[in-house]
């Protein structure tokens, strides 16, 4: 997507090799005209695919995704995060580890709120490692809900997660690919 690579080259900061901040208009300040781009955007790679759910993970995709959800008229769910050692049955549970963040965390959501009559779309900011997305894959597995794929903004190319979920079948499509950054040379995209 043009727009969102010229805004990532505008206005995105590299930090050492593999951090790109984008807090100026994705996820701390957002700017919503483009949010409604890259909704659109989302919404054309997967248009006819019935989707009916959108889900997300707190706390930066949920803007993405409210937005987005505009576009397929449907309702957004996003996954909690929580320590919580004892989890009751009434939510799907499954654990995340982050190795950005170098922490592990139970991600939930209420299974009041998917099921098997349910599509869903997966859409988040960032794709780097992967974990937080096999996290919610999980989740639409344990709910019998079909999952249509998963809507990116920014995947780091460079990290496996993308290409390992692609080998496992998930439909993942990103808007902008990075290949490689750098404090010099700044962003590298893959296509
Ligand atoms: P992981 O397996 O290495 O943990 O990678 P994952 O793709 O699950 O991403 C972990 C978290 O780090 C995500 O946020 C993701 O948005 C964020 N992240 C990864 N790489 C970058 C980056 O280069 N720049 C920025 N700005 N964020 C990045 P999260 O844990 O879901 O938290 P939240 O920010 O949504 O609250
Ligand atoms: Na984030
Ligand atoms: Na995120």
């Amino acid at each position: 997507m043009e727009l969102l690579k010229q805004r990532i080259r505008q206005d995105g900061i590299v930090k050492g090799n593999d951090v790109l901040k984008v807090d100026s208009f994705l996820n701390h300040q957002m700017d919503i005209a483009l949010f409604e781009e890259i909704g659109k955007e989302f919404q054309r790679r997967f248009a006819n695919c019935g989707v009916n759910k959108i889900l997300t993970i707190e706390a930066s995709g949920i803007g993405i995704a409210c937005i987005t959800a505009q576009f397929f008229h449907c309702p957004v769910i996003f996954a909690k995060k929580t320590q919580t050692k004892n989890i009751d049955g009434e939510v799907f549970a499954t654990q995340v580890e982050s190795f950005t963040h170098g922490r592990i965390y139970q991600v939930i959501v209420s299974k009041k709120f998917l099921g098997p009559q349910d599509k869903v779309l997966i859409v988040d900011d960032f794709l780097a490692n992967g974990a937080a997305l096999e996290g919610l894959i999980d989740i639409v597995a344990q709910s019998g809900a079909q999952l249509a794929g998963a809507g990116i903004v920014i995947e780091k190319a460079f990290q496996p997660g993308g290409d390992r979920l692609r080998a496992q079948g998930v439909r993942v499509e990103s808007l902008a690919r990075v290949k490689a950054m750098s404090e010099e040379n700044g962003v590298e995209f893959a296509d």
